[in-house]
């Protein structure tokens, strides 16, 4: 099939370098020219694990290739996915301008019947909003051509999005028009014969909302894990084998149960209020999705909590951020943990360094106020504190040996729960962690 992707980013690139390895032929759209160029030149824009191997394979055959003209993607395609981003606005709600300029521009470079796919995260009402934009769009622009509407969530995972795109846990789509479904089926068609994944066909409103309800529930997950932290804290509990407990039972699971800083990056924490911001507008309060949001901030709040009880205030203290990227295996800053962190302590006074394996190229791109330090033992070297914000490989290597060699004070709050707290607290560091043993703190 001929397949446009419309937004080459975290989705939309996967996603499209995954149709071609399927044996479509698939252009690639951005609007970003730099991003464009980038991929030209034969590289990702933003860190992937395994998408640098499947983009030299498919474009080296030809069944990849990018644009920045929409009619480049759009012109010929039985099928156009729509990968733009959905970001949050101030009210709650996502920002569906993209999406809409996307059902436009399909309209208008259309050259014969084609399904418009909606792949970005929308609410449920957003594929009748397409459907009224293109008819209206179609009747202005006297185009006679068939656009159906379709929804296809997806549901990788930054860090792990190949391995998610090309064996996914289940293929989701909705639509109400039968040739759109076979066109649909035929885009997954090599998929499910090879990988035998599950497929979910339904309407639109039902597919959009699969998407929400599963980002919220897992970033419920989280908070409720992190709410038990606080309990255990409390009464001397060890949350992690409170969860260890709780995910042997086979209804409950182990996955999404590890306390620490929250959940971040671009998806949960605008999914979880774009869900909530659906229900209102048609007339449901789900106050539980509140408490989630609530419970994450107050885990980031915690943290200073804990660091002023080490070092009283934080006015010149010089606190270093370990983990910078929203999780461990991407490059990705967006709603990081450790950047909301890094603005709150700079707000109280303190000196921040972040360190990151991966992310600080792009830490200095996107928050120039921000200071990355390139060497791990640099970046620990006189600081008050450490803080673990993002779990990768070489910071849960730390040793405690290490923390006390660099460290003006050893002082460690474990905001990813990496490190063994008796190993720690053992060695003579001062080691707070969520929802386990700490150190006292008498003042
Ligand atoms: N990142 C994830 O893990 C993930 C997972 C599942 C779903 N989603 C959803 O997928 C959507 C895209 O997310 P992302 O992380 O890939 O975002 P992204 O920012 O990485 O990519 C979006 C791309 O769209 C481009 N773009 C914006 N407007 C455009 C237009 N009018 N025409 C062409 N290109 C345009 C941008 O330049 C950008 O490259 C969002 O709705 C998101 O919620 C993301």
């Amino acid at each position: 099939m001929r397949i446009g992707v419309v937004g080459a980013g975290h989705v939309g690139l996967v996603s499209a370098a995954a149709f071609a390895r399927w044996g479509h032929q698939v252009v690639a759209m951005d609007s970003d020219p730099a991003k464009i160029a980038t991929l030209r030149s034969g590289a990702s824009w933003f860190y992937e694990p395994g998408l640098q191997e499947l983009l030299d394979e498919t474009t080296a055959e030809g069944a990849l290739t990018f644009s920045n003209d929409a009619a480049d993607a759009v012109a010929g395609a039985e099928v156009v996915f729509v990968c733009v981003g959905t970001p949050p606005l101030p009210g709650g709600g996502p920002n569906l301008s993209f999406v809409e300029a996307v059902g436009r521009a399909v309209v208008a470079h259309a050259t014969g019947d084609l399904v418009l796919v909606e792949k970005s995260t929308v609410p449920a009402n957003t594929g009748r909003r397409l459907e009224q934009v293109i008819g209206r769009e179609r009747q202005r622009l006297a185009i006679p051509h068939d656009i159906a509407v379709a929804s296809n969530p997806e549901f990788l995972r930054e860090g792990a999005a190949v391995g998610d795109t090309l064996h996914p846990d289940r293929v989701v789509y909705g639509t109400s028009s039968e040739p759109a479904r076979d066109v649909l089926r035929a885009v997954y068609a090599r998929l499910v014969a090879e990988d035998g994944c599950p497929v979910v066909e339904t309407d639109v409103p039902t597919a959009e909302l699969i998407k929400h309800a599963s980002n919220a529930f897992l970033a419920t997950r989280i908070s409720f894990i992190n709410a038990v932290a606080q309990v255990c804290e409390r009464v001397g509990a060890d949350v992690a084998i409170v969860a260890e407990g709780m995910g042997h039972d086979e209804r409950i699971g182990h996955r999404f149960l590890q306390a620490g800083l929250g959940y971040g990056g671009s998806c949960f924490p605008k999914d979880v209020d774009a869900f909530a911001h659906l229900a209102r507008q048609v007339g449901y309060e789900f106050g539980m999705l509140d408490e989630v949001r609530d419970v994450n901030r107050s885990q980031r709040e915690a943290v200073i909590t804990k660091l002023e009880a080490e070092l009283w205030h934080l006015d010149q203290k010089v606190i270093t951020l370990l983990g910078a990227a929203f999780k461990p295996g991407t490059d990705d800053l967006r709603e990081a943990p450790a950047v909301h962190l890094a603005h709150r302590l700079r707000e109280v006074g303190a000196i921040v360094r972040l360190y990151d394996p991966v992310a600080l190229p792009n830490l200095a791109v996107e928050q120039p106020d921000l200071q990355g330090v390139e060497d791990l033992d640099e970046a620990l070297h006189g600081a008050h504190a450490a803080v673990v914000c993002t779990e990768w490989d070489e910071i849960r290597a730390i040793t405690p040996h290490r923390y006390l060699a660099t460290l003006a004070y050893p002082i460690v709050v474990d905001g990813r729960n990496v490190h063994d707290p008796d190993e720690m607290i053992d060695a003579g560091i001062r080691y707070h962690s969520i929802g386990r043993r700490s150190v006292e703190t008498s003042l």
